[in-house]
C-alpha cells in the first residue's frame, strides 16, 4: 500500500515519533511505501511531498517538532474542496492519509471522510481537549515543561517577595494549567471553564502572603474573569476562525498589583510549551498510535482516529472524535479549589 502522512496544526513533542513508529510498521509487516507532504495540508495543495522510508525515520523518536513541517493552512479555506485532495492523492498513487493533528486537522480529515477520501486520524494536541482520546501525546511534554519553568519562576518569586503570575496555552482547556498548577503547588490556578472575580484572586494572593508565602497563579491562555464577555486576545483569528489567545497574565498582574499592593510580575510561557525533547510517556504514546494508524489503513477502517483508552488503543469515528471538546469537569476544579491561598 501507499500511505501519505502529514502532520498539521501547532506543532507537538511525539509528531516525529508517529513517522517513526507509522513508517517502520508499515514498511517492515506490511511493505508498504510512504510519502509524506510537506507542512501539513500545505504539501497536499500544493503537491509539495517527501518519499519516506525506514532510513528516514531512525533514532526519530527523540526529536522534537515534526520532520515534515506543519502549517495551519486549511485546505477549505485556500479554494481546494475535497475533489481536489482525492484527485492529488490518486495522481501520487496513495491509497489513504494518515493525518496527525488537533482538532481543526481532524475536522478537516472528518469532512474529506465524508467525501470518499481515505484518512486514518491520529490525535495531536499539547491541550488534551480531543474528548475522543483519554489523552493525547504532547500533553505530558507541554505540562512538565511548564512545571520547571514555573518551579524556576517562583524562585525568583520568592527572592524578591514578588506575586508571581504564570500563564501557560491550552486554548479553550484548563488541562495544561491545571496539571502544571497542582504539579508547582500554585495559590490560584484560573482556568477557561470557571470564571472568576478579581477579587477572589486577590483574596487568595493576599492569604498566601499573609501567610508568608509567595503568591503564585498558573493562569490558561483562555481564562475570562467574571466581568469579560470572552477570553482575552489583541491578535486576531487563526485560519480556522478561532481567536489567538495570549496576554491574561499582563491583564491579571496590573490588576493584582494596583488592589493588593504587593509588587506583581508576569510571564507568558509560550511556544517554549512545545518545543525541545518529548517525554518517554509521549514517545511512546506517539510511536503506538502511529503504528496503530498503519495498522487500521490495512483492516480498512478509513474514517477513523486513534485513540487511547486507559493503557489501550481503539479506533473512533472521526466524526465523533471532534464533536465535543474535552474541558476541565467542575469536580476536577473543585477538587483543586481546596488547594488555593
Ligand atoms: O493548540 C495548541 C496551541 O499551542 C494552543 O495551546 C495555542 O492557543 C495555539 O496552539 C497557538 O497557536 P499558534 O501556533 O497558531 O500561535
Amino acid at each position: 500500500m501507499r500511505l501519505g502522512i502529514l502532520t498539521s496544526g501547532g506543532d507537538c513533542p511525539g509528531l516525529n515519533a508517529v513517522i517513526r513508529g507509522a513508517v517502520l510498521k508499515g514498511t517492515r509487516e506490511f511493505g508498504d511505501e510512504f510519502i509524506g507532504f510537506r507542512d501539513g495540508w500545505r504539501g497536499v495543495v500544493e503537491r509539495d511531498y517527501v518519499e519516506l522510508d525506514w532510513r528516514e525515520v531512525g533514532g526519530l523518536s527523540r526529536r522534537g517538532g515534526t520532520i515534515l513541517g506543519t502549517s495551519r493552512t486549511n485546505p477549505f479555506a485556500d479554494g481546494m474542496d475535497d475533489r481536489t485532495v482525492y484527485d492529488v492523492l490518486s495522481d501520487l498513487g496513495v491509497t489513504g492519509l494518515i493525518t496527525v493533528g488537533g482538532e481543526g486537522t481532524l475536522s478537516v480529515a472528518a469532512e474529506l471522510d465524508r467525501n470518499r477520501v481515505n484518512v486514518v486520524g491520529v490525535p495531536k494536541t499539547i491541550d488534551n481537549d480531543l474528548s475522543a482520546t483519554d489523552y493525547s501525546f504532547g500533553f505530558d511534554t507541554a505540562v512538565e515543561i511548564a512545571t520547571e519553568a514555573i518551579d524556576r519562576i517562583q524562585t525568583s518569586g520568592e527572592a524578591h517577595h514578588r506575586c508571581m503570575v504564570v500563564e501557560v496555552m491550552g486554548r479553550n482547556a484548563g488541562w495544561i494549567a491545571l496539571h502544571a498548577g497542582i504539579a508547582t503547588s500554585a495559590h490560584s490556578i484560573l482556568i477557561p471553564e470557571v470564571a472568576e472575580s478579581i477579587e477572589t484572586i486577590c483574596k487568595w494572593v493576599e492569604s498566601t502572603r499573609d501567610r508568608g508565602r509567595t503568591p503564585l497563579v498558573v493562569v490558561a491562555e483562555g481564562f475570562a474573569l467574571d466581568t469579560m464577555a470572552t477570553a482575552h486576545h489583541a491578535r486576531g483569528l487563526d485560519t480556522f476562525g478561532r481567536p489567538r489567545l495570549g496576554g491574561i497574565a499582563d491583564v491579571l498582574s496590573s490588576m493584582i498589583e494596583d488592589r493588593t499592593g504587593i509588587e506583581t510580575r508576569a510571564t507568558t510561557l509560550g511556544y517554549i510549551q512545545r518545543g525541545a525533547v518529548p517525554t518517554a510517556f509521549d514517545r511512546v504514546l506517539a510511536t503506538r498510535m502511529g503504528m496503530a494508524a498503519v495498522q487500521s489503513a490495512h483492516d480498512g477502517k478509513w474514517g477513523s482516529m486513534i485513540a487511547a483508552r486507559g493503557t489501550g488503543l481503539v479506533n473512533v469515528a472521526l466524526r465523533e472524535a471532534v464533536e465535543e471538546l474535552k474541558t476541565v469537569p467542575r469536580e476536577r476544579y473543585e477538587e483543586a479549589l481546596t488547594l488555593f491561598g
